[in-house]
């Protein structure tokens, strides 16, 4: 693997801001955003379970519905690209056969080689009250979030994360219910305007100290 200076990630990650205005008319190019929708696809998640959805809304009519869903912020309908990090609503033994048949699959292992940590997975998973494991699921694709800003960032690429608007409307508007599914976060990805003042603004990060704590 070529790696990257770790100097360039720091620079990509102090370029990188919370985009409010988006330039309209710039999109990005078709072979950028397959990069960036296989970053999705790589993201780590519990046990490898990837137990969400991406779901990139291309009709802009559904985007301008959207907008009217999160508080009419522009990022919404003005930057190139929108992804709405969807989790499952539930994780059922259904959703566990399907994985360890992948790894079977992709891996060309016996079924009966991953018995322990099927064993592993299955009493963690189901066991699970239904409150507990709606958080565990809802924290899932943030990770996914994650690796697509700092992937955007190193390929120059503006996003914005979003949790500003109504997940019951988005299930809704985009018929995530039926699909066992339910939007918990999104981000707009795209070229910042040049009149995006927050662009210049210095990044408000507690000092170091505070935050990571040397044990
Ligand atoms: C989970 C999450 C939800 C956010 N929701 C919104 C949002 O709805 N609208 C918005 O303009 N910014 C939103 N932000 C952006 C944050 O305000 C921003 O990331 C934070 O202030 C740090 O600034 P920076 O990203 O520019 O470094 C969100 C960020 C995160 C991580």
């Amino acid at each position: 693997m070529k790696t990257i200076e770790g100097s360039e990630v720091i620079e990509a990650l102090n370029w990188r801001y919370a985009t409010k205005q988006f330039d309209t008319s710039r999109k990005i190019p078709a072979d950028q955003w397959a990069r960036l929708e296989e970053a999705l696809l790589l993201s780590p998640s519990s046990a490898g379970l990837q137990p969400w959805a991406f779901v990139v809304v291309e009709n802009p009519a559904v985007r301008e519905e959207l907008k009217g869903a999160s508080y009419g912020q522009a990022q919404i309908t003005d930057a190139s690209r929108m992804v709405v990090f969807a989790a499952k609503t539930d994780y059922t033994q259904a959703d566990i056969d399907a994985y360890f048949e992948r790894i079977v699959a992709v891996r060309n292992v016996p079924p009966e080689a991953l018995a322990p940590f099927r064993g592993m997975v299955e009493g963690s998973v189901l066991s699970r009250q239904p409150a507990d494991k709606a958080v565990w699921l809802a924290r899932q694709p943030y990770i996914a979030l994650g690796v697509l800003l700092t992937t955007a960032a190193l390929m120059g690429i503006d996003a914005c994360p979003m949790e500003g608007f109504s997940p019951p409307d988005y299930d809704r508007i985009l018929g995530l219910t039926e699909k066992g599914l339910t939007a918990v976060a999104v981000a707009t990805v795209g070229y910042r305007s040049s009149e995006d003042k927050y662009a210049d603004l210095p990044k408000v990060r507690f000092p170091a100290e505070q935050v990571v704590l040397h044990v």
